[in-house]
């Protein structure tokens, strides 16, 4: 497909507020949200393509879906509701662990970087297809509820099916959710209201010329997975629901709250005429303080919340382009959208965030080691965390209300963006492994940091931590060959207090690779609190 560039208005989401107001006061809102197979234009000069979109009716449906916006201790109750067709758009892959259904499309939604009990994490086995027909053995109930209890910031959702959520995100099940707080952000005087204050959503997507999306219908080890490919990348670059959009802009301060909401590919994003971008917050939490840059790495799943100032532009016209290679770090490709106006001086203060536990007095340690295998041709297979699938039993049991430290050891060649369900954490430190062939060697026949001597290895150069990802996040880019040490919090981020809710309470939560690809083919863990 070759499609002009900036030929399509940046669209917004609908906005859908998870709140009522009534004789005056603030109340929980309750929201049914739809899963609508449809179509949508992706680029002017594409036929109409064939997608799953989340919306309040199949007419309002879009892709990325609605923007929910929600208040900061104003629960929000959602009714999920499957009205998908009994077969798939996409091809997916019945060789690795995939939902029991007979018929339908298996879907469950997670609301990324949302503070809430296990009942509405939307674990990966509590999926359910149309009219709830086929439901996984961890579903409960069609509503999830979100306390919105934690600080205010930008989490999306998104399916979680298992071995399903790269091809239930492909065909578009994602969309942007917002929890503000009034009192603690007015006084920062940000770009405020739908024209200043918008969502930009990443994602790549290939498409045949009919318009249908395309995904590789034949694995890169077919003989082993007749599907499943180790990666999806598209060579189009698609925000907010349109190839390559342009955004007339004023001579302003805007804030962008962009979120990779891609497969697997990362973004080194930066401006034609090197503007700046002042980084508010990183994932769902402000940083303490805003910190500039000109360039910087999103990987899959990661938020970057930033102003930009048009009225500092020297060009009349500017670029938002990326230069990450793909798969990442090993590749070459870039583009993104075209404002047609120039940016004014950004100043703000955020919610300064506590300070974490110090590492002392951390209530565990963990090493967490990521391994891909490989099929004789040399080509991958499936990646696992410490050698376990998925279904193995439970090894990560922190106890609500406390911090521990992880160790993450990456002995692959790809970088994991490593995503915790619930927790927050900051990066320490990321030290680059030494002899890491020989570590990977002992450590994938026998998994064990002390008789591996990882002390030994973790002696190459510590790479710094970028300014503005020093702040909570609640997923960090594992780069290969290193060891990334995250202290995790368990706790209400504002006290060191377990969390308000049943955390202990089953299925549990997850952690994983944020590459969807990976995610599927068992690069996830269940991860159970303790009371
Ligand atoms: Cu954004 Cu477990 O997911
Ligand atoms: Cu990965």
């Amino acid at each position: 497909t070759h499609l002009e560039m900036f030929v399509d208005k940046l669209p917004d989401m609908p906005r859908l507020q998870a709140y009522r107001i009534r004789n005056s006061f603030l109340e929980p809102g309750n929201l049914t949200i739809g899963m609508y197979e449809k179509i949508w234009k992706f680029h002017r000069d594409l036929p109409a393509t064939r997608v799953y979109a989340y919306g309040t009716s199949r007419a309002a449906a879009t892709v990325p879906g609605p923007t929910i916006e929600a208040l900061q201790g104003i629960p929000t109750h959602i009714t999920w509701e499957n009205h998908l067709p009994s077969r798939h758009i996409l091809s997916w892959d019945p060789t690795i662990p995939i939902p029991s259904a007979p018929s339908g499309v298996p879907t469950v939604v997670h609301l990324h970087g949302g503070v809430h009990p296990p009942t509405s994490d939307g674990h990966s086995h509590a999926w359910f297809t149309s009219n709830f027909s086929y439901v996984g053995p961890s579903f409960s109930s069609p509503t999830s509820s979100y306390p919105n209890l934690q600080d205010p910031g930008n989490l999306w959702y998104h399916d979680h099916a298992i071995g399903l959520t790269r091809v239930n995100i492909l065909a578009g099940l994602l969309g942007a959710y917002t929890l503000r707080s009034p009192a603690l952000e007015s006084p920062l005087r940000l770009p405020h209201g739908p024209e200043f204050d918008r969502h930009l959503i990443l994602f790549d997507r290939s498409f045949l010329s009919d318009g249908s999306l395309f995904i590789n219908s034949t694995g890169n080890n077919p003989s082993i997975h007749p599907q499943w490919q180790p990666e999806y990348f598209g060579d189009a670059l698609i925000v907010n629901g349109k190839a390559w959009p342009f955004l007339r802009v004023r001579p302003r301060r805007y804030r962008f709250r962009i979120i990779n909401a891609s497969n697997a590919r990362f973004y080194r994003l930066f401006f034609s005429n090197s503007l700046t971008f002042l980084h508010l917050s990183s994932d769902s939490v402000y940083l303490s303080r805003p910190v500039p840059s000109r360039k910087f790495l999103l990987g899959p799943s990661e938020i970057a919340d930033v102003i930009v100032n048009f009225a500092d532009s020297p060009s009349q016209s500017v670029i938002l382009l990326n230069d990450a290679s793909y798969p990442f770090p090993t590749g070459d490709q870039p583009d993104e959208f075209k404002s047609s106006r120039p940016v004014a001086r950004a100043k703000a203060a955020a919610a300064p965030p506590p300070p974490p536990t110090p590492e002392h007095r951390a209530a565990a340690t963990r090493y967490i080691a990521m391994f891909e295998y490989e099929s004789a041709t040399g080509e991958p297979t499936h990646l696992y965390i410490n050698g376990k699938p998925y279904d193995a039993p439970v090894t990560e049991t922190p106890r609500s209300g406390t911090s521990e430290v992880w160790h993450v050891i990456n002995l692959t060649d790809d970088n994991h963006p490593l995503h915790i369900h619930l927790g927050l954490f900051v990066v320490l430190e990321q030290r680059e492994l030494v002899g890491v062939e020989k570590l990977k060697d002992c450590m994938m026949r026998i998994n064990d940091v002390d008789k591996c001597r990882l002390k030994d290895h973790a002696k190459g150069r510590a790479d710094p931590v970028p300014a503005h990802e020093k702040g909570w996040k609640n997923v960090f880019k594992m780069q290969p060959g290193f060891v990334t040490r995250i202290l995790v919090r368990f706790a209400m981020l504002r006290s060191e207090k377990p969390y308000p809710f049943d955390a202990a309470a089953e299925p549990g939560y997850v952690y994983h690779c944020h590459i969807l690809d990976h995610e599927d083919n068992m690069m996830m863990r269940p991860l159970k609190l303790l009371n």
